[in-house]
This record gives C-alpha cells, structure tokens and sequence, in this order.
C-alpha cells in the first residue's frame, strides 16, 4: 500500500494509472475505520482497479463546539485493516496543503445541505461538499463510495457530482450495523457502555416504522409519533430530529405513499448519531 501525502502527488498517481487504462475506485474517510467503511472498500475492490481510501478529518465540516479535536484518531490501526485489503493507495493529505491560509471556496448545494442535519449544524454540509470536491479533485477517481447511513451527505455529493460536471460515478452502499442493529459509527466510541445498551433505541424506532407499514398502518403523523414516544422512553437519548421525506429530493412528507426516508439523529450521552431507513408503502 502506498502512502501519499501530497495532492500533487496523488493527482499525478491518479493520471497515471488513467493513462493505463486503470479504473480507480475512492473511499472518502475521517478514519477509525470500522466494517461500515470497509464494506465500501470491499466493493470498491470488486468495481475499481486501483483503489484509493482517503483519510482526512475534515475541519470545515465541525462546527464550532463539535467534537473535531476529539474526533477519535487511529492510523496505526487503520493502515493494518487497509492492508488486509490490499488497498492500493492510502491518501493522507494534510490539512495545511488542503486548506491553505487564504483558502476562499467553498461549495455550497443550496437546499439539501439546509434540511434535517443541516438545521442543526448550518455549515457542516458546505465543508463536506467542498472537502469531496477537493478530493474527486486530487484522486480523480471514476467510481466514489458512499454508505447511505449518511443518507443526505450521499444526496449531497450526487447533486454536487451532476451539477459540476465530475466525471464520477457515486456508488451508495447500505448500512452496516452492529449485533443489535445501531449503526456503526466511529462516534460509537463516545458512548459508555450504559450509552452503548440505550443507543439502540435509534435502530428500534426505526424497525418500529418498518413494522407499521408492513401491519398496514397507513397514518403517517401516527407512525412518526410513535416512533418519538419510543425514543422518549430512553432516558439517555434527546432526539434531535425525526423526519419522514422523499428520498430523492428530501422534502418532507405528510401522505404514506412509495418510498419513504425516516431519517433521524439523536445525542445519546455526549454522542450525536445519525440513522435511517427507506421503506416502500406499497
Ligand atoms: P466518515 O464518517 O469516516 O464516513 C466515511 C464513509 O463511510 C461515508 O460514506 C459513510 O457514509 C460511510 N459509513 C460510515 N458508517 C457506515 C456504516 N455503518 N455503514 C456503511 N457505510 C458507513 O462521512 C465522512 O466520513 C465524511 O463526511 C467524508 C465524506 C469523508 C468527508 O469528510
């Protein structure tokens, strides 16, 4: 596994491999890698040639007050399962190359970027897509990997790839969640083991919504209610918001028709967690 640093470096690694006829697969990561992750890495593997993970804990995407100094950090760790899958490049630009003194442009998907997340962290969507922008950028790649636990980055960067003309193909992978259901997470390490036992509460809501639908409920309101009530009986959990959208443009909807988002995050303990799941009603 090669190891770059440098954006030059890895644009010009990138050129080179398209020379020779290389498909090149990108996984965008802040590291503390877990199975969620390397279940992108792993298609990548099958799709791509040349596979590129990127690791950079991105600071314009933490608002002031979030946790990016305690981001959870290991690379010696990550190097070793990145290894085990023979992963071509690992791309770890610095922050100073990245976002220089003087840095001036950003990328702002206008819209999504201010809905369900965006509410509560306003500029976290304009670092995200501009830091993936920058990376599509460097590593050039054809194919760029996505999970859909982050259901609304994953709509984002679509929209930002279509509206700029990147030639990249996104590729948005299920969700990989633990023994009981919560998603995985690098935030997860935040949680005491008391946290941990009531995090699962998040997954249980939205089980509960899949349930309802496939019982025939056909109230909507009712189904998001009860999905609060359940996560208002977890002490430890304070939801931040619930919502029930249209996948593809994530506006909110009042009538159970096709496939529904139910997208929401909560801060159980010092941890803010996100999840969600699309079901069909029909
Ligand atoms: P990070 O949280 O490290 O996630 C990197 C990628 O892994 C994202 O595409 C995310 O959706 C995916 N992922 C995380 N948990 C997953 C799970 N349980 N199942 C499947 N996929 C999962 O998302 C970011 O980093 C950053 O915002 C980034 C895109 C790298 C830009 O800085």
């Amino acid at each position: 596994m090669r190891e770059i640093r440098r954006l030059p470096e890895m644009y010009l690694f990138a050129q080179k491999a398209k020379s020779h006829g290389k498909k090149i697969g990108l996984v965008p990561t802040m590291g503390a890698l877990h199975e969620g992750h390397l279940s992108l890495v792993a298609e990548a593997k099958k799709r791509a040639e040349v596979v590129v993970v990127s690791i950079f804990i991105n600071p314009i995407q933490f608002g002031p007050g979030e946790d990016f100094t305690h981001y959870p950090r290991g690379l010696k760790k990550d190097k070793k399962l990145l290894k085990n899958f023979e992963v071509d490049v690992l791309f770890l630009p610095e922050a100073s190359a990245m976002f220089p003194k003087g840095f001036k442009t950003y990328v702002e998907v206008e819209g999504l970027s201010k809905k369900m997340c965006g509410r509560s962290r306003p500029a976290h969507f304009r670092g995200v897509a501009t830091v993936v922008a920058k990376l599509l950028n460097t590593a050039c790649p054809d194919l760029v990997f996505f999970g859909q636990k982050d259901y609304q980055q994953q709509v984002i960067i679509k929209q930002m790839i279509r509206d700029l003309d990147f030639p990249t193909e996104m590729v948005a992978l299920p969700t990989v969640r633990e023994f009981d259901g919560l998603a995985m997470s690098s935030r997860n390490a935040y949680l005491s083991p008391r946290e941990r036992k009531s995090a699962v509460i998040l997954y249980k809501a939205l089980s509960l919504a899949k349930k309802e639908v496939e019982k025939g409920e056909k109230d909507l309101k009712k189904i998001v209610f009860r999905m609060r009530s359940l996560i208002g009986t977890e002490p430890k959990a304070r939801l931040d918001y619930l919502v029930a959208a249209d996948p593809e443009n994530l506006n909110e909807v009042s009538r159970l028709k096709g496939r529904i988002l139910f997208a929401l995050a909560a801060y159980v303990g010092k941890a803010r967690l996100i999840d969600n799941m699309v079901i069909s009603a029909d």
